[in-house]
């Protein structure tokens, strides 16, 4: 429907908090001082990073917008916002974290290609939205399937923005159909962000959120559903997201010896200290998030005071009054835990951050033997610098 749902141009972009950091200007790329991650369990909208491959898209007529859904099916279908509203909503708190997140610190291993982001590119917000369980099941897809009578195995997600990558056309992701019919896996049609309904930004009017999984799959400003046999072969699915290892360069590389990259691995990164810090001796806090994909629980957040020789555990927390306690039932399987510990610092050392999720997986050590060249996925422990000085500070 022209009009209705269009991509836009750089000069109609939303405004912005002035204290994000801004990677690149078009499309915008920013994050938050990672001082802000911490200073509560949900991030605030104009707070949460911003990854954007277009200019924002602009859909102006919310009565007329609506979602197609087609490809593997009997009856191709608009549904329109009304409908997707009169389905149950669910509100689910689940952390977005870029696959890009910490690629600076990969980089200066050696170069990598893509926007550059410092520790940021993660943010744990409140999803509101239908359950796309519910919305295929509306048009016929029950609930657990793994492939349709037709052979639909994928969900494909279509957006409104239009990206170079893809010549020009639509942002494109898919996820498994056995994750988008599985009502646990609390895979959304989100149109609320933190109780209020999504920003620009943020994908306006509807976007995708799949938890526990790299945030390149939760499509904004969704415009089509396509059941599809294969994964999408757009650009994102195909080119982009996938972890090679160190020996792969851009003579060798071989795209389709590769899966996409789904769940993200075990992360924690130390967000009250820079990278490096001036400081008095005495009592430091040393506080941040730890985060694992797949529904995986944080089982602890180890810090160290002597560069890895030695440890302490920090104590982890979500909601506030609810003792944390990985993979239980009042915990949010979806989000980050907040992490902090006060060590003792007496002179100029390196401060370091390791998680273990549920899964016991823990971080790698160094970044050397993680190195891609797309710079995604640097897990590796998260390290800061303290100068200790006995001046007036
Ligand atoms: N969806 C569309 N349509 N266009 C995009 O550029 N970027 C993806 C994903 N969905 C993107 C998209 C990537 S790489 C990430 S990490 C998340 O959106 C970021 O979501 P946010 O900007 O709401 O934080």
């Amino acid at each position: 429907m022209p009009g209705v749902k269009g991509p836009s141009d750089y000069s109609r972009e939303p405004a912005r908090h002035p204290c994000l950091q801004i990677n690149a200007k078009q499309p915008f790329n920013a994050e938050p001082p990672r001082s802000a991650l911490v200073s509560s369990y949900v991030t605030p909208v104009d707070l949460f990073y911003k990854r954007n491959h277009g200019p924002i898209p602009v859909v102006d007529d919310l009565e007329r917008y609506s979602v197609s859904i087609r490809g593997l099916i009997d009856n191709p279908t608009e549904l329109f916002m009304r409908e997707i509203k009169m389905l149950p909503k669910y509100n689910v708190t689940a952390t977005l974290q870029c696959a890009g997140n910490r690629r600076t610190a990969m980089s200066k291993v050696k170069t990598v290609k893509g926007v550059g982001w410092g520790v940021s590119a993660i943010g744990n917000g409140v999803w509101g939205g239908a359950k796309l369980a519910d919305v295929l099941e509306l048009i016929g897809i029950s609930k657990l399937t793994s492939t349709t009578k037709s052979g639909g195995k994928h969900v494909e997600f279509v957006s409104v923005d239009k990206c170079k990558e893809e010549n020009g056309g639509p942002y494109k992701a898919s996820i498994p159909i056995s994750q988008a019919t599985n009502p646990e896996a609390d895979v959304l049609l989100a149109y609320e962000m933190n109780g209020e309904p999504l920003n620009r930004d943020h994908g306006y009017p509807l976007r995708v959120v799949v938890p526990g999984v790299i945030g390149a799959r939760s499509v904004k400003w969704l415009d089509c559903i396509n059941i599809l046999a294969e994964e999408s072969q757009g650009f994102f699915m195909q080119k982009d997201y996938k972890m090679f290892p160190p020996s792969v360069n851009w003579d060798n590389i071989n795209w389709s010896s590769r899966r996409p990259q789904m769940d993200f691995p075990v992360q924690s990164v130390i967000c009250s200290l820079e990278d490096v810090t001036a400081i008095k001796p005495g009592k430091v806090k040393v506080s941040g998030y730890a985060a694992s994909g797949g529904g995986r629980g944080i089982e602890r957040v180890d810090v160290s005071v002597d560069g890895g020789k030695t440890w302490v555990e920090a104590s982890r927390y979500q909601k506030p009054g609810v003792q944390y306690v990985s993979d239980a039932m009042n915990s949010d399987k979806w989000a980050w835990v907040l992490f902090d510990v006060t060590v003792d610092v007496s002179q100029s050392t390196e401060i370091v951050a390791k998680a273990v999720d549920s899964a016991a997986n823990v971080q790698p050590e160094n970044v050397q033997e993680i190195w891609n060249l797309r710079g995604i996925l640097n897990t590796s422990w998260h390290r800061v610098q303290v100068r200790v000085g006995h001046s007036n500070m």
